[in-house]
Order: structure tokens, then sequence, then C-alpha cells
């Protein structure tokens, strides 16, 4: 593989940070389970507008890929190789009152974790096999589960297609074809291996083999953030009784991207902002305050609808889970203060 051209049109943390000098110490790397800078760089070269650009296939990449790996986390972030990540998930330390209790601006709140179990590689680098592997361990740990949590996996090849873009367009499932992903490697074998699992009433959801093993989902209608945060904190807890997760000390959570390291938490609310939205420079001068990132109402690379936005919490590591959730409880606060006040 030959240093990669890049032009103005690469705007990525990925050409930011792949200097001729880092691609040279690391272009004949390789982890144990394969993983090669090549790959990990796909999907930034593939695709010249990511804004990051890299992806990881197991946790030794961080380690091995961590001239390039580091400094992305870092402008990212905002965290260091001195830095340790710690977590938090004590939902008494979160102070989250429904910041819309007349429900005129929230339409919903939902809160993910991304997780990927320990013994097996990330889903960039893991052979069909061990995807229907993880597949099992996790669909059979899920069906097992009791109470408000209980309810059923649906395999994504076994739906039919209505199925399917129904609960995309309801926000309860992924997309397919994710460009990004695709370069990755992480749709290798679609559809097989993936699937949804959901509770009863689709508040408490389980993506199987999307771009992480797991992404774990608490969701619900309106903005009872403390709510949602409750179901999840529960939710994690169970499965941590059923399976083994990659951590580490430095990193915390292992994912395959990046910017989900740490909690791997995206706490959100679809809120309205019809006002505050026309004049996007006050608009973000409040999101960047409290750390908040602002998404279109279909979730990544979409865009707003109506004036609804999908308003999250930016930062995910070197923060705790309790943090993230304050984070967006706060911003949202002041948000729809100023939505009022227009
Ligand atoms: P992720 O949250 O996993 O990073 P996306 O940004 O693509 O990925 O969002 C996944 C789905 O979740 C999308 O359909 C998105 O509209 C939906 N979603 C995100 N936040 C909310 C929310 N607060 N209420 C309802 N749906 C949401
Ligand atoms: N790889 C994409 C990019 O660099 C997405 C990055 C963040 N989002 C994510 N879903 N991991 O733009």
């Amino acid at each position: 593989m030959k240093y990669p051209k890049f032009t103005s049109k690469n705007s990525s943390l990925m050409a930011k940070f792949l200097t001729k000098e880092v691609f040279e110490e690391l272009k004949d790397a390789k982890t144990k389970n394969g993983f090669t800078l090549e790959k990990a760089i796909k999907s930034g070269i593939d695709n010249p507008d990511s804004s990051i650009g890299v992806y990881a296939g197991d946790e030794e990449s961080y380690e091995l890929f961590a001239p390039l790996f580091d400094p992305i986390i870092q402008e990212y972030h905002g965290f260091t190789r001195r830095d340790m990540h710690a977590s938090n998930l004590n939902i008494d330390e979160l102070d989250a009152p429904n910041p819309d209790l007349k429900g005129e601006h929230i339409l919903s709140t939902r809160i993910r974790v991304g997780r990927n179990l320990s013994d097996f590689p990330l889903g960039t680098a893991i052979s069909k096999t061990q995807r229907d592997e993880v597949e099992m361990i996790v669909s059979t740990a899920l069906n097992s589960l009791e109470g408000s949590l209980a309810g059923k996996y649906y395999p994504l090849y076994a739906m039919s297609e209505e199925q399917r873009l129904s609960l995309v367009k309801d926000h309860f499932l992924f997309k397919a074809g994710d460009r990004f992903l695709e370069s990755a490697g992480l749709n290798r074998d679609w559809p097989k291996g993936r699937g949804i699992y959901h509770n009863h009433e689709k508040t408490f959801l389980v993506w199987i083999n999307e771009e992480d093993e797991l992404r774990v989902i608490s969701m619900q209608k309106g903005g009872d953030i403390k709510e949602v945060f409750t179901r999840l904190v529960q939710a994690i807890r169970e499965l941590e009784k059923k399976m083994k997760f990659a951590f580490s000390e430095h990193l915390g959570y292992i994912t395959s991207c990046p910017t989900n390291l740490g909690t791997a938490m995206r706490a959100s609310v679809h809120i309205a902002l019809p006002k505050l939205s026309q004049d996007m420079k006050r608009f973000k001068s409040i999101t960047d305050k409290y750390h908040l990132q602002i998404r279109g109402v279909n979730g990544e690379h979409s865009q707003s609808e109506g004036g609804v936005y999908d308003i999250s919490n930016a930062r995910r590591l070197g923060v705790t889970e309790v943090q993230c959730v304050q984070d967006m409880h706060d911003g949202v606060v002041e948000l729809i203060k100023t939505e009022e006040s227009l």
C-alpha cells in the first residue's frame, strides 16, 4: 500500500493525522486478528467527506495504531494518552427533571450505549462464523430477560422489507447500506447475523451486529430523561450478568469507531425548535456550551424536518455516563428557555 493522496476534499481527522511518517511507521503492522492500517483507514479513503475516517478492528488496534488513533481521540474527546476513563451509572447522581413538562418541545428521548464482546474481534475484523456466534450468544441472553425488559429477537434476514422499513421510519432500527460502514467492512454478509431485539412496548431495544456488536437502547415518547436512563442502566446490569464486554481502564468500552469510546453513550432528544433554528449561530452557541451535537431527525448524516432536531452529547470518553446525560439535559433546558423567549 502506498501513502494515500489527500486533497482539500479529505476533511477527516484521519487525513489530518496520517502524515507520511505515521504511515511509514504503521503500514506493515497487523493485529492478532489480522487488522491492518489499510483496513483502518479504508472508510475515510473511500469517503473523503468523512469527519473521522478510521475504524478499529479490535482492542489491540488502539494500541498498535496509537500514533494515528491517539491524536484523533485527543481532538474528538479532548482525552490524552495519560488520561483514565471512569464509568458512573449511578442514577441517583443524575439531576434531570423533565425539561418539558407541558410536552411542547420534546417529542422523544433515547439513550444508547455501544458494547462489544470481549472474546471477539470488532465487527470490522470479525469472520462470518464469529459474527453468527455473537448473534447467537446475545440473542439467547436477550430472549431470557424477564419483566419489563422481556421481548423477542427479530433477525433481519427473516423480516419482510415492509416490516424493516417501518421499524427504520419509526426510529427503532438502523438503516441499511450506510456507505461509511460498508467501506469499513461492517456490512459484510448482510443481512445475516444482524437483527433487533425489543421489549413489547419498544422502550428497550438492542441492535445486534451493526456498527458495534450491541447497541443497547432505551427510548420513549416525551422528555422524562431520568426514566429513560434508569431503564438503560437496569438493562446494562442484566446484560453484564450474561456476557463480558470489551473494556479497558484507559479507553473505557471498546467500540469500532473512536468517537464512541469510553461511555459509548449517546443521549438524545428529538426536539422542535422552529424559532431558534432560524438563527443557527445562536443555536450552535448553546449546543457548543454544553458539548452537544446537532443531528437531523433521521439520525446521523440526515437533515432536520419541520424544525425538529436530534440533540445529543458529543463527548463520550473521559466523562461519566451520568455527565453525558447531564450535559444533554442541561443544554436542552437552555434550548427550550431560549426558544420560548423568541
Ligand atoms: P446512533 O444513535 O446509534 O448513533 P443514529 O444517529 O443513526 O445512530 O440514530 C439511530 C436512530 O435513532 C435514528 O432513526 C434516529 O432518528 C433515532 N433517534 C435518535 N435519537 C432519537 C430520539 N431522541 N427519539 C427518537 N428517535 C431517535
Ligand atoms: N466514519 C464516519 C465519519 O468519519 C462516521 C463517524 C462517526 N459516526 C459513527 N457512527 N461512528 O464521518
